[in-house]
């Protein structure tokens, strides 16, 4: 059995492998060639310290995986990451476990890579301004993965801790794809105004903006809420998204509060759900159609891909000679 560390794993994969693997499990998804069972949410002792199991069987590619992913806000106060994941890989044919990949950073490739095939069907095509609301982990794949698919001039920055956005506009002179302008303002609302592009990738219980300052035609990745306490997107602002968009409907409908909360307010119905993002990237349905529609991709996290992505991993693994290989 092949063991990737988190270093392995950086060795393996860069984010334009990720971004081609994420965009295969979506049309994969779409054509049914994917089973994506419910997936299993322990609430562990801390109340908001949650481990999520997902898995998913290929027909496709000769795998089947499950994916645990430990989200433990109370890991701030003990200065490790909140997020954190391993992905055991199985033979379809034999049953066989054939990997375990750290899947730590693989999450943070994975999700910003969806965001990045999301932004690139949604988004308008001459977008150029991104807002960022939230710098922590996740936010540098988002902004690694989205800055492949438009041309950025201008990147807004806004997070609760300062010194988190500072230290992020920091890191975005290292990876920056192009000349681009980075701002931090002063509150979210001054970040969403003027934007084209709006990622939310914060751990926020309510809305993060006021949805009165977006503008016409702009896209918004909503990546944080993952359950229905947890809310970044005000009702105001569903309810003016022409069209919504997510990665799985039946996860999206039980877990996300950005939906839940104005499902149970009564101002939408599940009716308002344009599209699941495969059956945009497969070409069944259209994906922006006019320059002043607002979109939303909500991201709830979606075992297709993560499994992609570590088989991937693996087989770029096996060709280079990364990993170590362990006795079971
Ligand atoms: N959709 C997916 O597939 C997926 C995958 C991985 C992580 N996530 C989720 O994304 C979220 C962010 O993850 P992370 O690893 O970057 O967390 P993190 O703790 O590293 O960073 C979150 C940042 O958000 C900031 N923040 C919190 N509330 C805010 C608010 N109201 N306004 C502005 N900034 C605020 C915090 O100060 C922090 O810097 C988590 O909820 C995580 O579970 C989703």
């Amino acid at each position: 059995m092949l063991f990737l560390s988190e270093s392995d794993v950086k060795k393996a994969l860069t984010m334009d492998d990720v971004i081609e693997s994420v965009e295969g499990a979506y049309r994969d998804y779409s054509k049914k060639l994917v089973d994506v069972p419910s997936r299993i949410t322990l609430h562990v002792r801390d109340e908001n310290n949650d481990a999520i199991f997902l898995t998913a069987n290929y027909h496709s590619m000769p795998f089947y995986g499950i994916k645990q992913a430990s989200s433990f806000p109370s890991n701030v106060r003990k200065g490790k990451e909140t997020v954190l994941a391993d992905i055991h890989l199985y033979s379809a044919d034999t049953g066989e476990a054939l990997a375990v990949v750290s899947a730590t950073y693989l999450t943070a490739l994975k999700t910003g890579a969806a965001s990045a095939i999301a932004t690139k069907f949604l988004a308008k095509e001459e977008a150029c301004i991104l807002a960022i609301i939230g710098t922590g982990a996740q936010a540098r794949t988002q902004l690694d993965g989205i800055q492949r698919v438009r041309r950025l001039k201008e990147v807004r920055l806004f997070d609760l801790d300062l010194e988190k956005a500072e230290k992020f506009q920091r890191y975005i002179e290292e990876i920056k794809n192009r000349d681009y302008n980075t701002i931090i303002t002063n509150s979210a609302n001054e970040c969403i105004e003027s934007a084209d592009i709006v990622t939310t990738v914060t751990t926020s219980s309510r809305p993060v903006f006021d949805g009165k300052y977006l503008g016409d035609g702009i896209h918004i990745n909503a990546v944080g809420s993952f359950t229905p306490n947890m809310q970044e997107i005000d009702s105001d602002t569903v309810m003016k998204a022409k069209k919504i968009v997510t990665d799985i409907q039946k996860e999206s409908w039980a877990v996300a509060g950005d939906l839940l909360v104005p499902l149970k307010e009564g101002k939408i119905t599940q009716e308002k759900m344009y599209a699941e993002l495969g059956d945009i990237v497969a070409g069944k349905i259209p994906g922006r159609e006019d320059e002043k529609e607002v979109t939303i991709y909500e991201s709830v996290g979606f075992a297709a891909l993560d499994i992609a992505v570590a088989i991937t991993a693996y087989r770029k693994s096996l060709t280079a000679g990364i990993g170590s290989i362990v006795e079971q």
